[in-house]
């Protein structure tokens, strides 16, 4: 047995262990310091129209400091795309708000633009206030059809929480996933295209809202000479340690982006003559997905196969796959945070035939495809 292929490890470039030794000789070893800041200049380098980056300890804390500077409280409606994972949602649930489900349309796996203003409208109807936010996210990486959710959005005056978590990298018209939104939010889990062994980031519109940012990260401390609070804060900042880590990977991040998008291209061309398997697609030329991870549906009608036969079937290989995620609206975890199920019924979402490809770990060098 061949060694396990994994669907999505950390690939360190080199030079990582290289500013953690700084952070370490200088003494930075805390929650701001050199590398927080170079990394977040990084950032904002990378996605560019004049965003201040805030270097959060997850991409969790990141949706949660920006629904929490939209106002997002008790008693407040917050629309989230359904088909996601659930730290999309769950910061909605911190600040005891409540999360109304929409569906996601075919052609980007995201939430779908008409659904969401029926949503909007409907939540309205109900209960006389339009919710107080939109989540849209970038699932998988590819982006959200952000230009007509933007307009729905804007037509009724609601802010949008971007979540680019998978999105690294992925554009839009020519404009970068996490830039769209009054805030966007990335993450640098584990898992995810680059890592700084658990992190994210809040990309703000303002340097006001940037400093916002920092102070409810590090406890929402008054600038004071003494310990002095006025408001609930968060201990949610990234370290020097692990900023240092994320210097590193900025260094390769076009090298894994590049690397990812060519992993779906091979899947592409293996999976073109399998009828009943259809491979995630960029659904025009306005899309450019960084193909974070490589997914397909699978009709087993025509297939054959389920999409856990065949997720099974590379288990046995010793490779891991896995099936997309489960629809938020129909989760236990948010049926107990009361959550409004408003989800559109395109069945788009509920359709349990999708399943995640494995991509190539670096361990596996041969070239030999895992299927
Ligand atoms: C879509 C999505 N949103 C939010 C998150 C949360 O990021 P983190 O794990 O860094 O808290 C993740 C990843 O884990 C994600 O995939």
């Amino acid at each position: 047995m061949h060694e396990r292929i994994y669907l999505s490890l950390a690939q360190m470039g080199g030079s990582e262990q290289a500013f953690i030794k700084e952070a370490f000789d200088t003494n930075w070893v805390v929650p701001l310091g050199p590398n927080v800041d170079a990394f977040e200049k990084d950032l904002e380098a990378f996605i560019g129209e004049e965003r201040h980056i805030v270097a959060l300890a997850s991409g969790t804390a990141a949706i949660h400091l920006g629904l929490l500077q939209l106002g997002v409280g008790p008693g407040d409606e917050v629309v989230c795309q359904s088909f996601t994972f659930a730290a999309s949602a769950n910061p909605v649930a911190y600040l005891g708000a409540k999360p109304v489900y929409v569906d996601s349309e075919a052609d980007t796996w995201n939430m779908s633009p008409r659904f969401l203003e029926e949503a909007i409208l409907d939540r309205k109807a109900k209960t006389g206030k339009y919710p107080k936010a939109i989540v849209p996210v970038h699932l998988y990486g590819m982006p959200a059809r952000m230009d007509e959710i933007g307009a729905v959005a804007a037509k009724y005056g609601i802010p949008i929480m971007e979540d680019a978590a998978e999105a690294i990298g992925s554009e839009y018209k020519g404009r970068k996933c996490g830039a769209f939104g009054e805030f966007g939010a990335l993450s640098f889990n584990g898992n995810k295209m680059i890592t700084t062994s658990g992190g994210g980031a809040l990309i703000c519109r303002t340097g006001e809202e940037a400093r916002r940012t920092m102070f409810y990260a590090t406890q929402a401390r008054e600038n004071r000479p003494y310990y002095y609070h006025e408001h609930i804060g968060y201990n949610y900042r990234m370290s020097n340690i692990c900023a240092g880590i994320g210097r590193g990977q900025m260094l390769v991040l076009a090298g894994h982006i590049a690397r990812r998008r060519a992993i779906h291209a091979l899947y592409t061309g293996l999976l073109e003559d399998i009828k009943g398997v259809e491979v995630m697609q960029n659904p025009g030329a306005e899309y450019d997905s960084n193909f974070w991870l490589t997914c397909m549906t699978v009709d087993p009608a025509v297939c054959g196969m389920t999409a856990d036969d065949i997720r099974l079937r590379l288990e046995a290989e010793n490779i891991e796959s896995r099936l997309l995620w489960r629809p938020m609206h129909m989760r236990l975890s948010m049926r107990i945070v009361r959550s409004t199920a408003t989800a559109r019924p395109s069945g788009f979402s509920t359709r349990d035939c999708a399943f995640l490809q494995a991509r190539r770990s670096r361990t596996n060098r041969s070239g030999r495809l895992p299927m």
